[in-house]
């Protein structure tokens, strides 16, 4: 079977004006269906890009992305749409919920895309906030929870289209250390259990969860390690 992700000679170029910045400048790898994979690199070195290639959010400029074994370099819009929704979900680091509705219905929404029926969406993000250890806050708004839990109900929103793939950028950068782990062991977690894990940080503490570390410098990938991972206590 084909590498979950392949990418290939990729490259991303911003334009302002007359000026063009090479915000990627060819990068190659793969990664495996089950990996636990670390992206790091100081401020500005591609990070976010990479994943919002990844995530389907935009495309390379050139290079080829294979995603699943499918090419994904040059979809449309609505295409990539799709293509999200079913291999992938996106964990950020700002959470991202939508404040008026509560966990079950922020953790459903990808399913209402996806035209499943109402009641089944509703057992299914009930299951997935199970999951998460919030089965007891389902019917709380984003508001009245806890940074941490709140990133568990983003978590849950990416897990519950039981997609193989789960991308995070900067997950814990807004929660405090002892938050962070809790979340960092729930991603090991999941990861344990067959999701391929992605996830961008620049704390070395986070990185150590991964079982390797890609390493990126001026849109350049510069090292790619593997190791053995910290596993996370658990918490749910
Ligand atoms: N939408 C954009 N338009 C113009 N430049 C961008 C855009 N997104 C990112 N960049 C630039 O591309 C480079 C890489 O950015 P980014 O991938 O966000 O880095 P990181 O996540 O590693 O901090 C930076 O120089 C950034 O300013
Ligand atoms: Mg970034």
């Amino acid at each position: 079977m084909a590498a979950l992700i392949e990418v290939k000679d990729l490259v991303k170029t911003y334009r302002s004006g007359d000026s063009e910045l090479r915000a990627l400048d060819g990068v190659s790898f793969a990664i495996e269906r089950g990996e636990f994979v670390a992206i790091m690199g100081p401020s500005g070195s591609g990070k976010s890009t990479t994943m919002n290639m990844l995530g389907c959010l935009d495309s390379p400029t050139e290079g080829v992305y294979m995603l699943d074994g499918k090419d994904v370099s040059n979809l449309s819009g609505d295409e990539l749409a799709r293509i999200r929704n079913v291999t992938l979900g996106f964990v950020f680091q700002g959470f991202n919920l939508l404040p008026r509705l509560d966990a079950l219905g922020n953790v459903a929404l990808p399913l209402v895309y996806a035209g499943v029926e109402p009641k089944e969406r509703a057992a299914r993000a009930m299951r997935a906030l199970g999951k998460v250890g919030l089965g007891s806050r389902v019917k709380h708004r984003p508001s009245q929870l806890s940074g941490g839990q709140q990133q568990r109900v983003a978590i849950a929103r990416a897990l519950v289209g039981d997609a193989p793939l789960i991308l995070a950028d900067e997950p814990t950068g807004n929660l405090d250390t002892k938050t962070s782990e809790e979340i960092m062991g729930l991603l090991a977690q999941i990861n344990e259990e067959g999701k391929t894990v992605i996830l961008v940080t620049h704390e070395p503490d986070i990185a150590g969860y991964a079982s390797r570390v890609l390493r990126f410098k001026d849109g350049k990938l510069v090292e790619d390690k593997k190791q053995t991972p910290k596993r996370g206590e658990r918490h749910v």
